[in-house]
Order: C-alpha cells, then sequence, then structure tokens
C-alpha cells in the first residue's frame, strides 16, 4: 500500500474502489486501501508522508478539521475552508488541500448541468463539508447563501468565516425549513440521510418547479429526502458525481495526471456496481 483514506467508520466507502481502478489504468504500482484509525494516530500519517512510505491520502470524516491543525502548508481551499481532504506531498514537503468544493461543482455542472454564478442556494449543514463546498461557491460566484443547521450557532460560524463584500447570507432555523421561491438548489451536507427514516423536513410549498435538490451522501444511493423531492417532480442529484470528482482532484494533486471524463466516469459505473 502506498496510498490509503483514513477515517472512521469507513466500511461505506468507494474511495478504494474508484483510485484501485485508475492505479491500474495508469499502470502505477500502488495499491490505495482503507485506513480506519483513531485521532492519535493522525501525526503519524503525517511523518509516512514524510518520509514517503505514503505517497497520497485521503481524509474523511471526521478528521478533516483536525488534518488542517495539524499540517503548516495548506492550500487556499483547504485554507479558505479550514478542513483537508487530500494529503499530497510537492518540493519534498507535506501539503493539505481541499477538492470537495471543485468535486461537487463539477459534478454539479456534468449532472445537472447547474452552474452555481448568481444563483440562491440553501445550504443545509455547517460542518467540514459545508465549509469545503460554500468556499467553492463563492469562488463561482454564487449570488446568495442561505445556511440552515440543526445546532444554530454552527451556521452564524460559518457565515463569520466566509463573510465577504459580493456575497450574501442569511439563516435559516433548522426546525423551520421553508425555502422561498427563488431557491435554485438546496444541497444536503450533513450526514443526516445516511441512516434508514432519516428524513430532513422541509417545506416546499413555495418551490419554483426547476428548483434541485442535492444531496451529498452517495450510500444509500437514494435518501429518503431525495425520493421526497423526486416524488414531487423536482430533480434530485446523490453525492457519487461529487466523490469521484474529488478522487479525481486528489489523483491529479498525486501523480500530476488529469483524468478525463471517460475515465471519471467509467469509476462511477464501477461504483454504481458496488452499491
Ligand atoms: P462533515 O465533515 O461530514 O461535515 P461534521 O463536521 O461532523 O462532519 O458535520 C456534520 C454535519 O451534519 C453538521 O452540520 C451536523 O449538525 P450539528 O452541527 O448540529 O451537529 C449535521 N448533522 C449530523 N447529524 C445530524 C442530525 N441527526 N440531524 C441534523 N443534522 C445533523
Amino acid at each position: 500500500m502506498n496510498l490509503c483514506v483514513i477515517g472512521k467508520p469507513l466500511k461505506h466507502s468507494f474511495s478504494p474502489v474508484i483510485h484501485n481502478y485508475w492505479l491500474r489504468k495508469y499502470s502505477k504500482p500502488h495499491i490505495y486501501e482503507k485506513k480506519e484509525i483513531e485521532s492519535s494516530f493522525l501525526p503519524d500519517i503525517i511523518s509516512q508522508m514524510k518520509n514517503k512510505k505514503l505517497i497520497g491520502v485521503n481524509v474523511t470524516i471526521p478528521y478533516k478539521r483536525n488534518v488542517y491543525n495539524l499540517l503548516k502548508n495548506l492550500d487556499i481551499n483547504a485554507k479558505k475552508s479550514k478542513a483537508v481532504n487530500t494529503i499530497y506531498l510537492k518540493d519534498e514537503k507535506v501539503f493539505g488541500q481541499n477538492t470537495d468544493g471543485v468535486g461537487y461543482c463539477q459534478a454539479l455542472k456534468q449532472e445537472m448541468n447547474f452552474d452555481v454564478m448568481n444563483k440562491n442556494i440553501l445550504v443545509l449543514g455547517s460542518g467540514g463539508a459545508s465549509f469545503g463546498i460554500v468556499s467553492e461557491l463563492i469562488n463561482r460566484g454564487v449570488s446568495k447563501i442561505i445556511v440552515s443547521n440543526r445546532t444554530l450557532k454552527r451556521s452564524y460560524e460559518l457565515i463569520k468565516n466566509f463573510k465577504n463584500k459580493i456575497t450574501k447570507f442569511e439563516v435559516m432555523k433548522w426546525e423551520e425549513l421553508t425555502p422561498s421561491s427563488n431557491t435554485d438548489l438546496i444541497i444536503n451536507t450533513t450526514s443526516f440521510g445516511m441512516k434508514k427514516n432519516q428524513e430532513i423536513q422541509v417545506n416546499i410549498q413555495n418551490l419554483k418547479n426547476s428548483t434541485i435538490y442535492s444531496d451529498i451522501i452517495y450510500n444509500p444511493k437514494k435518501t429518503l429526502t431525495m425520493k421526497k423531492f423526486e416524488d414531487k417532480g423536482f430533480l434530485t442529484q446523490n453525492g457519487l458525481g461529487m466523490l469521484v470528482n474529488q478522487a479525481a482532484e486528489a489523483f491529479r494533486l498525486w501523480f500530476n495526471i488529469n483524468l478525463t471524463k471517460q475515465d471519471i466516469n467509467e469509476a462511477k459505473d464501477l461504483c454504481e456496481e458496488t452499491y
């Protein structure tokens, strides 16, 4: 093994399926594995990157913020989102980057032909994943972000972190989710929906027909909330496209290879077979 994903739990991760496919396709002699670790082991992972025992690491729940705090060298997206999902080596130094936001926006474009520029977007959640995505929405010229999180205080923390002169921000209470008619996109960045019977209570009465509901959860393939929106005639998207696109960005940082649309679609098809 020379590459891995670290996190806890990792049982449901599709990342090894994706990366091992590309590693074989591009004749790289490495294996990508899951490494379920405790947080006390994080400094050791960074040491293994330093001494090249590991050549690339992905970071997932719940360690993205921890790794951000441990690394000295951070790329701009990791800095802005205060979270690291990819560790790589550059000029003999260990770097942290966050490819979640770019991966998410690319999937939105590829699968829904949706561009976030000048749009009004309701973001559910204010955790690590939310920070990564909001950072990229702002990079791409979103008009307004409405944040809603179970713990209200964290919504204000997110706004404080990203406040700027151009983007409009608003907070909506989690218990009173009633998006207005000018909402173009709703993104669920929380983990609520991964378990059976978890349906987000959104009042959809004001929404226009073209509003898209997008979930970053990819397992289950269709969350209860996605199903609710679909049944009412809305277009929906799950998190598989984001997963594969953020993985492609990580692969580029590790190997300097720009994966093609075909590479991305093939990896996605393989994941589909894994469900
Ligand atoms: P991640 O890196 O995946 O974003 P995180 O930083 O722990 O992980 O954030 C998890 C997000 O899911 C948070 O927005 C969390 O809400 P709280 O800030 O209130 O904890 C949200 N979340 C987790 N379980 C939830 C639940 N049962 N209902 C509503 N939101 C939930």
